[in-house]
């Protein structure tokens, strides 16, 4: 990414909630895919995609994971991009790494947290922008057990992560505001040549010395493109030390997928994809951003990348002693609650198609069709007149292609009673309360492939003939 790229998304990110919501009523699929465009395919890239499907399996499963960034900027609790914003010079900045001193294995309560919400991977900043190393690196004394926490962060991390049955992500920065060579090496051959070393030297220690890591996270890669840090090079080491990983597409190559940020957008038809967004407004610890999002966008949100066969990375931002913010607690708790009893329309789905609908968000696996309803109908008008109410709320959805087979609740179990034209299906005698908050799930049994096109019936209504009315 460029900086043009950065402000962009960083502007994105002030959409933020905004422009998260409306794509939860868009048809993700319809979208073309842009954050990827400027890289290009590569012969690392050919030796990748051999493997991919089969690297990638437990990824697209996994639909829901825990972004977390973290650093000396959570101490400033002004967000990750403090030094920068706000100007401040190194050796002020430094001074943070003293007083950076979380309680021990806070990571513990992260991934207790991830697994309750029912993520399933998790990815931390092991290096953001401001360059400092939260593990033990051979490579500079600006690291994590030289300075005021006094051990090894990117440790606690993966352990906690493996003691909850998660898999581990590492997010990297390539771009560092503290390194000598961090922007000379832009214009200055042996500042490059340094700085890709002391990088790839650093990716090196990541990939070796914590097992089996799950995911490569690279981020910004001002001021280089990636001929520049060597990129082709970068991901070999990676492989050939992590055979089963996957990267992300942030060194300037393609990777294994594209990343769009703060916002929901499916990538091409074959190319795998992962939102990643903020609970509120920031990544890095905010301690006034008020801004945050609910469970039920959350949830929706979840749903929209899981129907466009996407990922959705959400991030916390803990406080700096490691603490999570309470309100992402309480949104995450929420969360896990619903995905332990609505997880089979999540987890496992495949990328469909389906038209736009504001009340309700779909999902599929195979021939099962899963309706997310998030404003649910309550009562029904009756066909005579509008002043009388049906005790029943009734759901219907125009250009469903198959032919319905059965239909149920998946909270309760309760099955519902249907009838299906070659327009609609009626879903009916459902009650007048939504049975589960903040979305029902209506799973729906299908003799094909479900697919909704609401569009297409256009041309089909029967109408009424010209000048019969
Ligand atoms: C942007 C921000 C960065 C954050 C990242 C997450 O690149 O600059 O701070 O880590 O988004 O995707």
């Amino acid at each position: 990414m460029d900086m043009n790229e950065n402000s962009r998304r960083s502007f994105l990110k002030q959409l933020g909630a905004a422009g998260a919501l409306a794509l939860t009523v868009a048809n993700a699929e319809a979208m073309p895919s842009s954050t990827a465009a400027q890289a290009q395919p590569t012969p690392a890239d050919a030796a990748q995609a051999a493997t991919r499907a089969q690297r990638m399996a437990w990824w697209h499963q996994a639909k829901f994971g825990m972004f977390i960034h973290w650093g000396l900027y959570s101490v400033i609790g002004q967000q990750e991009w403090a030094k920068e914003v706000e100007g401040i010079p190194i050796p002020q900045y430094e001074l943070l790494a003293k007083q950076f001193k979380p309680k021990p294995n806070a990571a513990r309560e992260w991934a207790k947290l991830a697994k309750q919400a029912g993520q399933k991977y998790m990815v931390m900043t092991t290096k953001h922008h401001e360059g400092f190393c939260q593990w033990d690196t051979k490579l500079t004394d600006y690291c994590a057990p030289k300075q005021g926490p006094g051990r090894d962060l990117v440790r606690e991390f993966v352990d906690a992560a493996r003691a909850e049955g998660l898999r581990v992500g590492f997010y990297y920065s390539l771009m560092d505001w503290h390194h000598p060579d961090g922007a000379t090496c832009k214009t200055d051959e042996a500042a490059r040549k340094r700085f890709v070393e002391y990088t790839h030297g650093l990716i090196r220690e990541l990939m070796t010395n914590y097992g089996k890591i799950d995911v490569l996270w690279y981020d910004v890669s001002w001021p280089l493109k990636a001929d520049g840090w060597e990129s082709e090079r970068m991901n070999q080491m990676v492989f050939e030390l992590q055979p089963e990983i996957i990267v992300n597409n942030r060194n300037g190559l393609e990777g294994d997928f594209a990343t769009p940020e703060q916002h929901i957008q499916a990538a091409d038809a074959g190319r795998a994809w992962e939102t990643c967004m903020t609970l509120n407004d920031s990544w890095g610890f905010n301690r006034s951003d008020d801004a945050w999002k609910t469970a039920k966008t959350i949830v929706g949100n979840l749903a929209t990348c899981a129907r466009g066969g996407g990922n959705y990375l959400l991030n916390i931002g803990p406080e700096p002693d490691g603490s999570v913010p309470s309100e992402s607690v309480a949104v995450l708790e929420a969360v896990g609650k619903w995905l332990s009893t609505n997880g089979k329309a999540i987890y496992e789905t495949e990328r469909g198609s389906f038209g736009w609908n504001t009340n309700a968000n779909y999902t599929r696996r195979g021939n099962t069709l899963y309706i997310h309803q998030q404003f649910w109908p309550g009562h029904t008008p009756a066909a005579e007149g509008l002043n009388f109410f049906q005790p029943e709320a009734v759901i219907a959805i125009g250009g469903l292609k198959p032919k319905v087979k059965s239909a149920r609740i998946l909270k309760t179990g309760q099955s519902i009673p249907f009838t299906q034209d070659e327009f609609t299906l009626r879903l009916t005698g459902l009650p007048i309360q939504a049975p589960d908050q903040p979305a029902t799930v209506i799973e729906v049994e299908c003799d094909g492939e479900p697919i909704i096109d609401h569009e297409a019936m256009r041309p089909l209504w029967p109408r009424y003939k010209v000048g019969v009315s």
